[in-house]
């Protein structure tokens, strides 16, 4: 299979058990990415992850993967920079964590080298968003409620994402358009047809038996 940005799987659903051998297969399917859900305990319900798996996964696959880092924190500044300083170089961070914009712009003036996006959640209306396209290279819509994987896709993203699209074309724009949460071929390629760019895909994604064969049907292109 060709080499593709489209499906980013989200490491939250992958087997912990056996994280080496996900890690390899998502190189070995020609995946360009992995996403990777940074959860605080306070910004949403759960704790995930943090920097010391990054570490260890970043330094073993940073040749192979990039690594997507989504911040579902409330202290976004503080792990916006750590991660930075640990070799990350596309970090998503939440609309609604965000306090001033001010603080955003200064973190991205210094740090020429970060692709930063912002997430959305679904309480979240997109008009907050589009006035700060000029301080973000992505967004994402979050397609369920932050915190957990395995939820069913919210249908009110597909409006977001649309909306996110045709202000993009609009204004001459190029930001991307990410979409994260119950993502599924069916979902998918809604999202697709709506504007998305970009789709991250938890459990859909870790459960099927036949990856390859699951990956083709986003594109389209299963018999
Ligand atoms: C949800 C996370 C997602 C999640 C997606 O809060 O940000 O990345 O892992 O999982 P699925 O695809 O199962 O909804
Ligand atoms: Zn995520």
């Amino acid at each position: 299979m060709e080499k593709t940005d489209l499906i980013v799987p989200s490491l939250l659903s992958a087997d912990f058990l056996h994280l080496k051998r996900e890690m390899d297969n998502i190189a070995h399917l020609g995946l360009k990415r992995v996403h990777f859900d940074v959860m605080d305990g306070n910004f949403v319900e759960e704790i995930s992850f943090g920097q010391p798996l990054f570490r260890a996964l970043f330094e073993r696959y940073r040749k192979r993967l990039s690594f997507d880092v989504h911040l579902m924190v409330r202290d976004y500044k503080r792990h916006l920079l750590s991660f930075l300083e640990l070799g990350a170089r596309e970090i998503t961070i939440h609309y609604e964590a965000v306090r001033d914009f001010k603080d955003v712009e200064k973190i991205r003036n210094k740090h020429p080298e970060l692709s930063l996006g912002l997430a959305l959640s679904p309480e979240t209306d997109v008009s907050r968003v589009l006035s700060l396209y000029d301080l973000f290279d992505r967004f994402l819509v979050m397609s369920v409620v932050p915190g957990k994987a395995g939820q069913a896709f919210l249908p009110q993203s597909l409006e977001k994402i649309k909306r996110l699209s045709l202000f993009r074309r609009e204004n001459n724009l190029s930001y991307r358009i990410e979409v994260d949460g119950g993502i599924n071929p069916e979902t998918g390629r809604e999202c697709l047809l709506a504007g998305a760019d970009q789709l991250v895909c938890g459990s859909a994604f870790f459960h099927s038996e036949d990856k390859e064969g699951f990956l083709r049907s986003f594109l389209g292109k299963e018999n």
